[in-house]
């Protein structure tokens, strides 16, 4: 896309705010350039190796891409598991060097990417390796960008700032939910205000990736649940979206019937290689759903949500997604209930049902899921004395960010955080109880 293209779409994403009368407007306008960019920018898509012996192929393509020095950016429990193993151990067998930096942290700040942007070019590395989860590969995504840009990672926060290539960039994603390893956008943690910073640039999505599920085996069962209901909630904002296609389609409707139907086996059965690795190509699709597609309400507030109270994203948004699937329920029934049909949630006998019903059925079936994995719907600390700043925020992230089918005033977003501490009130008090029977 040529640069005056480029600085157009920028310019209308970048349009200031106005009060809530003129809000609509912005965020209608930001939608649509959000359509024009997913219509004129070639998103490219990484090579994707799937199986046991994935990790192998993508050290081939890499040595085949002439690569002899490869930095590995993963965190330091993945290390300590020897997670990387298997990437150094081949890599070795090849007589490849490499370095492995496992200074990675949770939601990394610019200081942690910096550093690991020097280490990377003391080593004078012609590759990067990532290995971890989404916060492995945004950073390695920062880092390789900042390296093959020659600038410092706050160089590249907003839209289209890298003039050149990435560093070439390849990841092992060791969980399956962000969908990173598909994605043209990379989040930082500012080191002082701890807002979260995004780049977006399709010079950022990674030469390849490996879906490994002997990677994915050892992912404790609660992390397999927050992190598959971040999978469900891609692929689901991505449908819901005003900026949906037949393409971006296809991806989350295949996420969402995978996820519906594995999650609960790799929950239970952890070890089952064929649901793992299902699970992780329904990541990956998820990812290219929302490169064009995009989010909404359910990321949007559930990032609030971690800000605030530390909860983990894949959790918060399984705990905020029933809530949105509601409130969106009216306005997208008809895309719901072709969801419903296309995913086989509606069986033959149940197709005479009305859309309501049909669209009903859908997300039913998404609250008995999350009751399926027991994830905790208590947000410890929900004060409703944030709910201000909290709705004022995720107003702002869907403004700037998504084309959600349906636009909630900020009074709208406050009630439905009402009801979501309201139900962890209630959940806690039934805890009480039960103890006290038992
Ligand atoms: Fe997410």
């Amino acid at each position: 896309m040529s640069t005056k293209k480029q600085s157009f779409i920028a310019k209308l994403l970048h349009t200031n705010g106005l009060q809530h009368a003129g809000y609509l407007t912005v965020a209608k306008t930001r939608a649509k350039a959000l359509k024009a960019f997913s219509y004129v920018v070639s998103i490219r898509r990484p090579m994707l190796f799937v199986g046991e012996t994935s990790c192998e192929e993508l050290c081939d393509m890499l040595i085949n891409e002439g690569s002899i020095n490869v930095f590995i950016v993963t965190d330091a429990v993945l290390n300590q598991l020897s997670i990387p193993a298997k990437v150094t151990d081949y890599l070795e067998s090849k007589h490849i060097s490499y370095h492995v930096y496992d200074g990675i942290t949770p939601d990394p700040t610019f200081e942690v990417v910096e550093e690991g942007l020097q280490k990377s070019i003391d080593t004078k590395c012609d590759a990067i390796i990532a290995i971890g989860g989404g916060s492995v590969i945004d950073a390695a995504k920062m880092i390789a960008m900042s390296q093959g840009n020659n600038c410092k990672p706050q160089q590249l926060i907003g839209l289209f700032k890298a003039k050149k290539p990435s560093m070439p960039l390849y990841c092992v994603p060791t969980t399956a939910g962000t969908g990173s390893e598909a994605t043209l956008g990379a989040v930082v943690s500012d080191d002082k205000t701890h807002q979260k910073a995004l780049s977006i640039d399709p010079k950022m999505v990674p030469l390849a990736a490996a879906i490994d599920p002997t990677i994915m085996q050892g992912m404790p069962a609660h992390i397999t649940a927050d992190t598959g209901i971040d999978v469900l909630t891609h692929a689901l904002e991505s449908w819901m979206s005003a900026n949906a296609s037949v393409e971006t389609d296809y991806y989350a409707a295949s996420a969402v019937k995978s996820v519906m139907h594995n999650l609960p086996v790799v929950y239970e059965d952890g070890d089952n290689l064929k649901a793992r690795e299902q699970m992780g190509i329904a990541a990956h699709y998820g990812g290219i759903a929302f490169n064009k597609a995009g989010l909404g309400y359910v990321h949007a507030i559930a990032h609030q949500l971690g800000a605030y109270y530390g909860i983990p994203h894949g959790r918060a948004n399984a705990i905020v997604l029933p809530y949105v699937l509601d409130v969106n329920r009216k306005a997208c029934q008809k895309r719901l209930t072709e969801l419903a049909k296309k995913t086989g949630m509606v069986k033959d006998g149940k197709t005479a049902n009305s859309d309501a019903k049909i669209a009903e059925h859908l997300i039913a079936e998404v609250r008995q899921l999350i009751a399926t994995l027991n994830i905790n719907p208590i947000v410890k600390g929900m004060q409703s004395s944030d709910f201000e700043s909290i709705a004022k925020a995720a107003a702002k992230e869907v403004r700037d960010t998504y084309a959600v089918p349906i636009y909630l005033s900020k009074s709208e977003i406050k009630d439905l955080l009402t009801k979501i501490k309201q139900a962890g009130e209630d959940r806690t008090n039934k805890d009480k109880s039960n103890d006290k029977a038992a």
